[in-house]
């Protein structure tokens, strides 16, 4: 068992967006530091909320948040948090607004205080890691939507954070491109949180899947094929038997 506590703690968490239903209600996760774990459920289940929820874009109307051990509320709290966990949006259009691929990609390092030719050695190196050289000064929005995903996964793994959260990060990627990024991240050494519709994805990246019903999260056993191996490492929270 894992002494430590969790790095992401979410307690009793309600959220609803104004004037309408419960998205997220009564829910309860923990994460560890060095989890690898895949969030798989409908749309508009409340994933990606729950992603905003933990980067503090959006708040919860009941529930405690902790990070790395914190409790966190404040917006200066959260930037704090933003340094550490890294947010790869659904949408790329949310994640890129600088003019070109290595101011976008750049821009992180020198929030981070790096220099501008360190950053832009950061920028240079992310970019060849994930076959995007030569991309340096395309225009950022003329990019194709596959292009985009792949510059937004690069600004998010060029500040070097602790942990990943990643909102369907092979949507719109071709065969040959879905296979070379799923490689990559099952080479990161970080943890990370990664939401698909894709079970073949999660099962080959991640060592346990969730789900979201009713706005809780629930340990889905039907997903774990190597459930009996994992010997329920996280068999303390809700989970499902039918
Ligand atoms: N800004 C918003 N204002 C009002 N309602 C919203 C907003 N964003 C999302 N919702 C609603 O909240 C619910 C949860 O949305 P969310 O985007 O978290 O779902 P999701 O599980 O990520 O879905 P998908 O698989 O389609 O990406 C949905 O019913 C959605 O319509
Ligand atoms: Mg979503």
């Amino acid at each position: 068992m894992n002494s430590a506590p969790p790095i992401i703690h979410l307690k009793d968490i309600h959220f609803s967006y104004p004037g309408g239903k419960a998205v997220l209600n009564h829910l309860d996760f923990k994460f560890y530091r060095g989890d690898r774990t895949g969030l798989i459920a409908p749309n508009g289940s409340g994933k990606t909320t729950l992603f905003h929820l933990i980067m503090g874009l959006v708040k919860p109307s009941s529930g405690k948040i902790e990070l790395f051990g914190k409790p966190v509320s404040t917006a200066r709290d959260f930037e704090d948090v933003r340094r550490r966990i890294g947010l790869l949006f659904q949408d790329p259009d949310d994640q890129l607004f600088s003019p070109t691929v290595m101011e976008d990609v750049a821009f992180g390092p020198l929030n981070l205080g790096k220099s501008k030719s360190e950053a832009q050695t950061i920028a240079h190196r992310t970019l060849a890691y994930l076959g995007l050289e030569g991309f340096e000064d395309r225009i950022t929005y003329k990019l194709s939507g596959g292009e985009k995903r792949l510059v937004s996964l690069a600004t998010v793994l060029a500040m070097e954070p602790e942990v990943l959260l990643l909102d369907e990060p092979l949507n719109g990627l071709d065969v040959d491109t879905r296979a070379k990024i799923e490689e990559i991240i099952f080479n990161l050494d970080l943890s990370y949180i990664i939401i698909s519709h894709d079970i073949d994805f999660l099962l080959s990246t991640t060592a346990q899947i969730y789900t979201i019903k009713n706005g809780k999260i629930l340990f889905d056993d039907k997903l774990q094929i190597h459930a009996h191996r994992h010997a329920h490492p996280h068999g303390q929270y809700p989970h499902e038997h039918e």
